[in-house]
């Protein structure tokens, strides 16, 4: 069975969801973001392009498939959406992977219901980031959410009206529904559902280190009211890590790296922000976090990205618990919140990077199902049963390849 299937990140974001989205579009024929806006930015390699989106989800750019199909992607009403930016975007998707605007959008449908980011809402965004220092994305994120639950905020239908929107109107004009109803009708008629998540667990407004978080949620259970879409619909649930983690933007980061260690990793991971431009924090792999994040998010399988970072390194720090207080915090039975978070120290232990998959596995007690070593396609492994074996066999793989 491969249907209806959500790919969330575990981290702050940026955990090659993009990457990992790309790979696994060519099993499915819808694509649906549910929350967030142009805060996201998931990066894919096409015949050595590369692409970068930001409200579109990442199957847009897969072209045909094996049925001669092209995707269906819809931007449903969880979200929250700039028209200008996106028209750009269209443009700049169809121009990288060779065909028309037109031929794009054609397939593109985006919910009358979602809230629009207007230049007024990035300008709030600007100002408050001033005093409040969480580090955003300045890209009108948090004002038009909060709008829009104090009941001012502009839908995509009211903005159909407003000329400064002129060319998304014309471009989307017969492209606007009820894409709650077109979603389920999709599902009546059994077509392969993929859910793109966007940001983190870590950033989740409810379950992420508040007030440091993004202003929606990012689990999978809000594609119920992000899309209109019940959850129970919804039969695998994969989540996506990196073998270290990244945050950008401030908040507590427990795990993160010295300077020089910083330096070092950011120079060969490449982790600048794709929407920002702005340098990632660094820090280790921090497991706690992890076992907090897939409890959540309710993960049947994980994806790690990002593996050839461990090439030509021999052992790889992993935080395995925190202490706080005295106590021992696992990420299961405990977590800690708000001001807890000053408190925390985390307890490392050295991993041999050749059992580094195994050891993961074990300690988060899920099964790990994709790796990637680098940011095309033909760089992904799958793994199908998850044993001992196999996990090595993914790591000799990669280096097969070299
Ligand atoms: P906002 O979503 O722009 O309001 O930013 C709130 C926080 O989430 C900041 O720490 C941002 O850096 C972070 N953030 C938002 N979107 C992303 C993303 O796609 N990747 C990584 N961090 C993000
Ligand atoms: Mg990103």
């Amino acid at each position: 069975m491969n249907k209806n299937t959500c790919l969330v990140g575990l981290q702050y974001g940026d955990e090659g969801k993009g990457s990992i989205s790309q790979y696994l579009s060519y099993n499915y024929e819808v694509f649906v973001r549910y929350q967030g806006g142009g805060n996201a930015g998931h990066t894919i390699y096409k015949d050595g392009k590369k692409i970068v989106t930001h409200f579109l989800p990442v199957g847009v750019a897969r072209g045909k498939d094996s049925m001669g199909n092209d995707p269906i992607c819809i931007l449903a009403n969880g979200m929250v959406i700039n028209p200008i930016s996106l028209v750009q975007e269209v443009k700049d998707v169809s121009n990288a992977i060779g065909v028309s605007p037109e031929s794009l959008v054609k397939n593109i449908f985006i919910s009358n219901k979602a809230h629009v980011i207007t230049e007024k809402a990035i300008e709030k965004d600007r100002q408050r980031e001033e005093l409040q220092k969480i580090g955003t994305t300045k890209t009108g994120i948090g004002p038009t959410y909060e709008s829009k639950y104090n009941r001012t905020g502009l839908t995509v239908s009211e903005a159909l009206s407003n000329p400064e929107y002129k060319e998304f109107v014309e471009m989307f004009s017969s492209n606007i529904v009820n894409t709650e109803i077109l979603l389920n009708e999709l599902n009546d008629e059994n077509y392969r559902i993929f859910f793109e998540g966007a940001q983190g667990a870590l950033l989740d407004v409810d379950f992420g280190q508040y007030p440091y978080v993004t202003s929606s949620n990012c689990i999978p259970s809000a594609i119920g009211t992000g899309a209109g879409f019940s959850p129970r619909k919804i039969v695998l649930n994969i989540g996506v890590i990196k073998p270290y983690t990244t945050r950008v933007g401030a908040g507590p980061f427990p795990t993160e790296m010295s300077k020089e260690e910083d330096e070092a990793f950011r120079l060969k991971g490449d982790e600048w922000g794709a929407t920002t431009g702005r340098p990632r924090k660094c820090g280790w792999l921090d497991i706690p976090s992890l076992r907090y994040a897939i409890q959540l998010a309710d993960i049947d399988e994980i994806a790690v990205s990002k593996m050839d970072m461990l090439d030509g390194v021999e052992e790889i720090k992993v935080c395995v618990g925190y202490s706080l207080d005295g106590s021992y915090v696992d990420g299961i039975s405990d977590f800690p919140t708000g001001k807890e978070w000053d408190k925390v120290s985390p307890l490392y232990e050295s991993w041999p990077t050749n059992k580094f998959l195994e050891s993961l596995q074990e300690y988060l007690d899920i099964k790990i199902r994709i790796t990637s070593w680098g940011p095309n396609i033909e760089d992904k492994v799958f793994i199908r049963s998850g044993s001992k074996t196999d996990l090595a066999m993914s790591m000799r793989n990669k280096s097969d390849k070299v």
